[in-house]
């Protein structure tokens, strides 16, 4: 099995690196091949909801110039996905976003491949803001039916400067839970659904709520 970590941090070797490689020792450690992709820094185009990706069916965005299709594909071919962004602002990198809407909306397009996968996200931080920033992250998983994967705290690392996150020892602590959690839970999945393969879901029901009677 395979886990795909995405860093999202413009610091390569940050903190946000540092809290993925916690979580990635643990899996290794569980028999799980890891691989960190990193994008934060690199130019990625956010989605433009020209929604050619439920024309196409592809499997890919309409830019494929930059990396996210790359990373969709290696998501796709991944038994779990671990997302890692800084706290910015009380939210993810623009990175992070980019990657998060176009993955969602690729996947819906192509009838949710993504679907049965476990997910993870992480977030280093200075001080305050990084709970709303996981939620952004958690959010994707939530849509593309992916379950979760969690510990015994916030996936929370603090540090300001490069590096500072190896002296929050709780945050180490949650990575470490989050990374045995994780691995359990893929291991789960796998045995399992040979005898409970996961449900087709009915997506055929889609609403805006503006009433036709309303309209001008
Ligand atoms: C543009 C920007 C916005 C930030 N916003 C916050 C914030 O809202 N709250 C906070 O505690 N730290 C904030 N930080 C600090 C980073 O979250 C912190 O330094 C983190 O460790 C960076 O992770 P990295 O080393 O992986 O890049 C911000 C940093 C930058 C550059």
């Amino acid at each position: 099995m395979q886990v795909v970590a995405i860093n999202a941090s413009p610091r390569r070797e940050g903190n946000t690196h540092l809290l993925l490689r916690r979580v990635c020792d643990r899996l290794q450690a569980r028999g799980i091949e890891t691989e960190i992709i990193h994008i934060g820094g690199k130019p990625v185009h956010g989605c433009q909801g020209c929604r050619t990706c439920f024309e196409t069916r592809d499997r890919n965005c309409v830019f494929g110039s930059d990396l996210i299709n790359s990373c969709i594909g290696k998501m796709l071919e991944a038994d779990g996905v671990l997302l890692g962004s800084p706290t910015y602002f009380s939210d993810i990198t623009t990175e992070m976003k980019a990657l998060i809407d176009r993955t969602g909306y690729v996947s819906m397009a192509n009838g949710n491949p993504l679907a049965g996968k476990v997910g993870a996200a992480v977030t280093a931080v200075r001080r305050a803001g990084a709970q709303h920033a996981l939620d952004s992250m958690h959010h994707l998983f939530s849509v593309l039916e992916m379950p979760i994967a969690t510990s015994t705290y916030w996936n929370i690392g603090f540090g300001a400067a490069s590096g500072e996150a190896e002296y929050d020892s709780e945050g180490l602590q949650a990575m470490d839970n989050l990374g045995n959690n994780m691995a359990w839970l893929m291991h789960c999945i796998q045995t399992g659904s040979r005898q409970h393969p996961f449900p087709e879901s009915d997506r055929s029901r889609r609403m805006n709520f503006i009433r036709p009677d309303c309209l001008p």
